[in-house]
């Protein structure tokens, strides 16, 4: 075919780590959870703008200057973050990637999270710590989708980089990255337990 593919959107998914991650992830469920308790902005923040849910996001923004649990997941999470960047072929020699923002995501049965991206970053990303069965991935968006105008709808059985959404599963343990201007939401939680990530942003200087 005289046909070349251009100007990719790449997703990186990955476990956070070999072995260890059921620990570790025991110990951030906990803390996850005593934030809950403990932040009465974030759940005041929360049932305005995140209803049924809980989300540190406009309280507690900084979970990995005042945490080392967090502080610990910061260290995973830029070793995935630099192989991402690497791989995105960024021409980062001489600046460092740092961790901007690190917040928790509560999502009980019906919570949900509408389509947004995540401004003044470059690299963003979820980190899934508690995932029960049947609970809803991250969708992503085509970032064209507004431009097609005249374009026919794809085929049915089109190959999935021609589909205009793709959904990540949620599943705990697993490193989401993308690039922060792509667009994504997370359907309402069905499921009649907690679904418990964290979500983060990184820039570049
Ligand atoms: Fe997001």
């Amino acid at each position: 075919m005289p046909v070349r593919t251009w100007f990719p959107t790449e997703i990186y998914c990955e476990p956070l780590q070999a072995a260890g991650l059921a620990k570790f992830n025991a110990e951030l469920i906990d803390e996850c959870r005593n934030l809950r308790d403990y932040d009465a902005a974030g759940r005041k923040w929360s049932a305005k703008n995140y209803p049924g849910g809980y989300t540190s996001y406009a309280s507690m923004n900084e979970l990995h200057r005042f945490s080392s649990t967090f502080a610990g997941l910061e260290k995973k999470l830029l070793r995935h973050a630099r192989d991402y960047a690497r791989t995105l072929e960024f021409d980062l020699r001489g600046c460092t990637i740092r961790m901007t923002d690190c917040w928790v995501n509560i999502m009980p049965p019906t919570a949900a999270h509408s389509l947004h991206l995540h401004p003044l970053a470059f690299i963003s990303g979820t980190y899934y710590v508690a995932t029960p069965p049947g609970c809803s991935g991250l969708k992503f968006e085509d970032p064209r989708l507004d431009r097609f105008m005249a374009a026919p709808p794809r085929r049915t059985d089109c190959k999935p980089s021609h589909r205009a959404h793709v959904t990540y599963p949620a599943e705990a343990g697993n490193v989401i990255l993308f690039e922060s201007w792509l667009r994504h939401e997370v359907a309402a939680n069905r499921v009649d337990d907690e679904r418990i990530s964290i979500s983060f942003n990184f820039n570049w200087s």
